[in-house]
Formats: C-alpha cells, sequence, structure tokens
C-alpha cells in the first residue's frame, strides 16, 4: 500500500466539509504539499490557503496534478455540473474519487465521469466540523482494497466512518447520523426549555443539558453494557427516571422516533432522484 506519506489528495469545492477534511489531514501528519483545492470563491480559498497552508485554485482543473485521491465536496445541486467539468483530468489520473454530497448516486457519478474509475459515495454528518464525524461509505467495484483504506484514513481524519454493503443503506446511514445531530438538538432544544419553564436560568439549562448528552454519549461510547442496560440502570422503580419514562411511553415515543427517521430515510430516496 502507498505509504500516507506520498499521497496526493485534491479537493474539488473548498467549503465547510473540505475544511473539516483538510484540518483533519494535517492533525493527521499530512503535509499541505499533499493537499491542493479548487474553489471559484476567494474567500474560501484564502481561509484554506492561511490556515492550513495548502495550494489554491479558482479553475477545478488548474495544477491538477496527479493525485490519488479527488475528493468531490460541493453542493449536490451542482454537482453534476462539476464532475462533468473534471472528468477528463480524474479519467487521465485514474485517481479514487469520494463523494461526500447527499443524495448523488454512484450510476450519476459513473455516468458524468466514467463507469470504469473507483468511486466511494459518503455520507458524514455535521460533527465532522470539529472531529467527531460519523460516515456511512459505499464504494463501486472498481474500488480495491488499498483504496478502501485510503477513504478510511481520509475519513477517520474528522471522526469514525463505516461501510455498508449496499448502496440504498446509504438513505439509512443519512436518516440515522446524517440528520442524526439535529434530533440530538431538538431533544437537547426541549429539555432545555422545559427546565427553564421549570426555573432554572438559560444558562445553567444550556450547560446541564449540553454536559448531559455528551456524558452520556461518552459513557455509552465507552460502558460494556448496551444502552439498554445503561437505560435500566439510571432508572430506579418508582423514582423521577421512571416517571418520565413512563410518560414517554404514554405518548409513544418509540413510534414517534420511528416515522421520523423513515420520513429522513424516504426523503433521502427521493432526493437521489432529483439532482440526476
Ligand atoms: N455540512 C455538512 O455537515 C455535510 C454533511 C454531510 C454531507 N455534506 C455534503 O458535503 C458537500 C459540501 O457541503 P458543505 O457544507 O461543505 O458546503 P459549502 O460550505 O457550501 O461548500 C461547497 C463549496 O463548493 C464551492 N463551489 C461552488 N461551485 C463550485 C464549483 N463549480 N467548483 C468547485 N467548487 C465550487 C462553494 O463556493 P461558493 O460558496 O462560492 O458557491 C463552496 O465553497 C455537500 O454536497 C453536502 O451535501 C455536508
Amino acid at each position: 500500500m502507498k505509504k500516507l506519506s506520498n499521497l496526493k489528495v485534491r479537493f474539488v469545492g473548498a467549503g465547510n466539509m473540505a475544511t473539516s477534511l483538510i484540518g483533519g489531514l494535517i492533525n493527521r501528519g499530512f503535509l499541505p504539499s499533499q493537499i491542493t483545492a479548487s474553489d471559484p470563491g476567494g474567500h474560501q480559498r484564502q481561509v484554506v490557503t492561511e490556515k492550513f497552508g495548502v495550494k489554491t485554485f479558482g479553475d477545478n482543473n488548474e495544477h491538477f496534478g496527479i493525485p490519488d485521491v479527488v475528493v468531490l465536496a460541493v453542493k449536490p445541486q451542482i454537482m453534476k455540473q462539476v464532475a462533468l467539468d473534471v472528468a477528463e483530468s480524474v479519467i487521465e489520473t485514474g485517481a479514487l474519487v469520494i463523494s461526500i454530497a447527499a443524495g448523488i448516486k454512484i450510476e450519476h457519478l459513473e455516468q458524468w465521469i466514467s463507469k470504469d474509475i473507483p468511486i466511494v459515495r459518503s455520507m458524514p454528518n455535521t460533527p465532522a466540523l470539529i472531529g467527531e464525524g460519523a460516515t456511512g461509505l459505499f464504494a463501486n467495484a472498481n474500488v480495491n482494497r488499498e483504496q478502501k483504506h485510503l477513504t478510511e484514513a481520509i475519513l477517520d481524519s474528522v471522526g469514525i466512518s463505516h461501510w455498508v454493503d449496499e448502496e440504498y443503506k446509504i438513505d439509512v446511514v443519512t436518516a440515522l447520523s446524517g440528520s442524526g445531530p439535529a434530533y440530538f438538538f431538538l431533544f437537547m432544544e426541549y429539555l432545555q426549555k422545559t427546565a427553564v419553564e421549570l426555573g432554572l436560568s438559560e444558562e445553567v439549562a444550556a450547560k446541564l443539558t449540553e454536559q448531559t448528552a455528551l456524558g452520556s454519549a461518552i459513557l455509552a461510547q465507552r460502558s460494556q453494557d448496551d444502552i439498554t442496560v445503561l437505560r435500566q440502570k439510571v432508572t430506579s422503580p418508582n423514582g423521577t427516571t421512571e416517571a418520565a419514562l413512563k410518560s414517554f411511553q404514554a405518548n409513544d415515543f418509540a413510534k414517534i422516533i420511528n416515522q421520523a427517521v423513515k420520513a429522513a430515510n424516504h426523503r433521502s430516496q427521493e432526493l437521489s432522484e432529483d439532482f440526476c
């Protein structure tokens, strides 16, 4: 396998996600000279160059070089235009393409670039911006073992990643971890508001809510117990937690979550049809 220190990575689009990934790679030991990025936005290019010392270009094909990996990090709405724009350069280099765009299917990328190139479709989430992302990955048949390792090296630099064996599961990942941060934020928002209604200040309610969410997630990650057991351990018979959980059950909380995640999954499938 090619050493990470010899890899060249090209980012097409240098917005929020690309900036996080570039930051993650630099933290992992990549040199700025191993990375280039293109973006029509002067401000974005300036941010990436000043923050990481990475060379940036206004044209997607300018100084394309011979990258091992090309990360397509633009909005889904303009992916077709961008994929067509870089197709020739990608085909010439034989680089692995990693798309981070929501809703863009492998078959469309193959149609716009080439069905013979290795392509990975990924679904990261916003905590990647602070190095705590969760990413789902799916590869087409052209991606070899080494390229899978490369993909993991890139996405794991901003959190964790997992492969799925069928592309439809990326829509499930989208409904779980892609949209997931918003579910937790909503839950935290309601907790916080109720605590304020019951008498806590905004500041104290916010801090306790955040730390409770953080502590619970870390406990779930580190504990040998699964989350059902962890929940049961907090729930003494006839206690305060049980009172709250009974109220959740009375309002069919399980069904509310089940329907919401299925709605996100369905919308993700629909969006895949919109962008081609
Ligand atoms: N943010 C997330 O948490 C998240 C999570 C999962 C997946 N994603 C996916 O990641 C992708 C990027 O999202 P983002 O949040 O990083 O968006 P973003 O901040 O808007 O970044 C996209 C960048 O692409 C640039 N761009 C526009 N036209 C271009 C072109 N023709 N060639 C090259 N670059 C071009 C944009 O410049 P201008 O601003 O000047 O147009 C912008 O700097 C999206 O497809 C999104 O679905 C994001």
